[in-house]
């Protein structure tokens, strides 16, 4: 059996902007782990989310740790921006970057957790290299850039995939889930080994925030 902690990263895309400070407050007192954050540049993604102002904000709002998702076409240039922002973990994305490595070296540099993310298209394989030298990579289980889409199952082959390898290393590399996910789809990848699920329609439009997120996670 496997031992691994499941943490939950609710995704503020689902939630309501008018009334942040609010919905930061239920999940934390909800018990989320992280709160994941969205940044959209509208080149990456056909979509525009929110940006360092946000960020700034939410980082005065709570004090879980920043899982700050950047769907941007040129990480580099924004990483210390996002660190000053409040950001505690930086995850760009493997497609970005024939090499990946300068990326994670410069997120480390600052101080921060570096996360590999790959679209469902890109082959799990090329993340093998990188898979102990980044705290965590993530699995897109939808098309990155909006939210309530539905989950694309393959994400459970390739979770299992990555999990075999980082087993084989002998590492501690956390596998993230993003997209898509309700309590049957949390179930399905925390049994491939995922360790952290983000959601964020199950979570912002859950009638009992701390009930959904206690399914997620068990
Ligand atoms: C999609 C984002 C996700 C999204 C998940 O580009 O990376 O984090 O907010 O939303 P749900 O949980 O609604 O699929
Ligand atoms: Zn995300």
């Amino acid at each position: 059996m496997r031992s691994h902690r499941v943490r939950i990263a609710p995704s503020l895309l689902a939630a309501d902007f008018g009334h942040l400070a609010e919905q930061v407050a239920l999940v934390e007192a909800g018990g989320a782990d992280l709160l994941h954050l969205d940044v959209m540049d509208g080149h990456f993604v056909p979509n525009l989310s929110f940006g360092l102002p946000v960020v700034e904000a939410v980082r005065r709002l709570t004090r879980l740790p920043l899982d700050t998702h950047l769907m941007l076409a040129e990480p580099q240039r924004y990483l210390a921006a996002f660190r000053d922002a409040g950001a505690d973990s930086l995850s760009v994305h493997l497609e970005v970057s024939p090499d990946p490595a300068p990326l994670i070296d410069a997120v480390h540099d600052l101080g921060l957790q570096c996360c590999l993310v790959l679209n469902p298209a890109t082959p799990t394989a090329a993340a093998y290299p990188y898979l102990n030298r980044v705290e965590m990579v993530l699995v897109m289980s939808v098309e990155p850039g909006f939210g309530g889409q539905s989950f694309q199952p393959a994400a459970l082959g390739r979770i299992a995939d990555l999990r075999a390898r980082i087993d084989a290393l002998g590492a501690d590399t956390a596998i993230e889930v993003d997209g898509g996910i309700n309590p049957e789809t949390a179930r399905a990848c925390r049994q491939a080994g995922a360790t952290v699920l983000v959601a964020g329609s199950a979570v912002f439009r859950a009638a009992d925030v701390a009930a959904m997120l206690q399914s997620l996670r068990s």
